[in-house]
Formats: C-alpha cells, sequence, structure tokens
C-alpha cells in the first residue's frame, strides 16, 4: 500500500486557491492513501467565531467535500483532511475520510490547543476507526499527539494507520510521534503545513517536518521545515496486527488496566 501526505502553506480564507495548489501537488505522486493538514482549506488563525463559521461546512455536500471527493473518483485514492465542520450550530475542528464511493467518516478534534478553545466546540465522537479494505484507518488532529490515551483508543479499536492533519506550533510532536507508534504498534502519517499567520496580536509560524512513522517507531519519511510538496512510501499495513515487542511481549494484550488510574 502506497501513503502520502502534503504538506504546502494554505492561504487563509482562500479555499479555491488552496484546493487549486492540493491538487497540483497530489497529481504528482500515486498513493493509495494520502493525508492533508489540518484545516487545510481555510488556513489556521481565525480571528473570531464569526469568521470561522463564515468558512465552516458540513461534513458532506460542503466545497471542500466535493472538491476532495471528485479527486478521490479521479484518481481512485482515500484521503483524509482537515476541515472546519459546523453541524446543527456546533463548530468542530474536525478531519474527514472519503473515498471514491464517498465519505467513510468523521473525526472531531477531542483536545483543543490554545485559541481554539473559544473557537471550536471539542469533539464528542471519540476515535473511530474505519476500514477502507487495504488498512483499518483512524484520525487524531494536531495536539491529540500529547494525549497517549489518543492514539491508544485508536490502537484499541484496531487501527493500522493514524491519518494525523496538523498544524504544528510546538516543535515536539514529531518525535512523540515516534513513541506513539511504537508503544501501540501502528503507522502514523502527520501532515503538518509550513509559513507563518500573524492576523492576531499572536504570530503563529507552523513548523513542517511531516513524516510517516512505521509500528516500530521509525521515521519511513519526512520533509523539510519550509518546503511545500509530498511524500510517499510503500508499507504494508498488516506489520500493525502483530503487537508483539519480544516473544512473551504483546503491546495491547499485556496491559494491567485494573492497575491503572
Ligand atoms: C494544534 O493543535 N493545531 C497545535
Amino acid at each position: 500500500m502506497q501513503v502520502g501526505f502534503v504538506q504546502f502553506e494554505p492561504i487563509f480564507g482562500e479555499k479555491k486557491l488552496n484546493f487549486e495548489r492540493i491538487k497540483e501537488l497530489i497529481l504528482t505522486r500515486q498513493a493509495d492513501l494520502w493525508v492533508l493538514p489540518e484545516l487545510f482549506a481555510t488556513g489556521y488563525q481565525f480571528k473570531s467565531q464569526e469568521e470561522m463559521r463564515g468558512l465552516a461546512e458540513p461534513a458532506s455536500g460542503g466545497a471542500t467535500f466535493q472538491f476532495l471527493q471528485q479527486l478521490c473518483i479521479d484518481s481512485a485514492f482515500h484521503i483524509v483532511a482537515g476541515f472546519t465542520e459546523c453541524d446543527e450550530g456546533a463548530c468542530y475542528n474536525s478531519s474527514m475520510l472519503i473515498g471514491p464511493d464517498g465519505l467513510v467518516g468523521v473525526y472531531r478534534k477531542v483536545h483543543l490547543f490554545a485559541d481554539e478553545r473559544q473557537l471550536f466546540s471539542p469533539g464528542n465522537l471519540g476515535f473511530p476507526v474505519f476500514d477502507i479494505g487495504s488498512a483499518k484507518v483512524g484520525m487524531m488532529i494536531c495536539f491529540d499527539w500529547l494525549f497517549p490515551e489518543a492514539a491508544r483508543s485508536l490502537a484499541l479499536g484496531g487501527a493500522d494507520i493514524i491519518a494525523h492533519p496538523v498544524n504544528l506550533v510546538l516543535p515536539f510532536c514529531q518525535d512523540a510521534m515516534k513513541t506513539r507508534c511504537l508503544e501501540n504498534g501502528l503507522f502514523a502519517i502527520t501532515a503538518n503545513r509550513i509559513g507563518t499567520e500573524h492576523r492576531t496580536e499572536s504570530s503563529l509560524t507552523f513548523t513542517g517536518r511531516s513524516q510517516i512513522v512505521d509500528p516500530s517507531g521509525k521515521r519511513l519519511i519526512r520533509i523539510g521545515e519550509k518546503i511545500s510538496g509530498v511524500q510517499v512510501v510503500s508499507i504494508d499495513p498488516m506489520r500493525a496486527r502483530d503487537k508483539m515487542v519480544t516473544e512473551h511481549n504483546d503491546r495491547l494484550a499485556d496491559r494491567r488496566p485494573e492497575q491503572y488510574r
């Protein structure tokens, strides 16, 4: 199975231009599963809830869904991408998994970062896992990396691959994800953005270095801090079904939940 990510610099509020840029980049390589950054179509730093709501969309039927679905139909792949979701009056920092047959599933960011807490409702769908045939895929978004429970929930749900759209500003996640993969024995595709947004009093610089990590914690591929581009690697997702670390130790079965707080 070929899996990849796109790293680029979204232009705030310019969905159409961001769609064009993604299309240009993604069509340079072939993959079965792509991951795009968090909030890839809108940009990250909303000035207000009103501004965010003006750019939010329902999971299916919105411009972002339609753009992504057409890509999936044309090129027969699956894609995970971050978007601003509105549903029954509430807005979430979400990601969607889409394939050639349409929407497969949605994840709503559970652990909101910094100013996101004033903008979005916290995710309320847990950490679902979706079977796309070639692999079982779960999603987390950016700051969820800090909470081992997120990746562990996906592992316990049977995920082979964590698709991880991000807009990282702290420098820790790329290394932390090596541990998340090792402790859960699964793959993670972390798709970050680049560039700086200075739309409020604080300026945010995003840290690039998107990467793919394997179940042993090995970084299979990474891209630089400041460049736009795509990377694709070949993986065997079935490696994530073997949780043994030694002949005698199973990462999931050896857990002792009754001893934990
Ligand atoms: C983040 O969660 N976007 C840092």
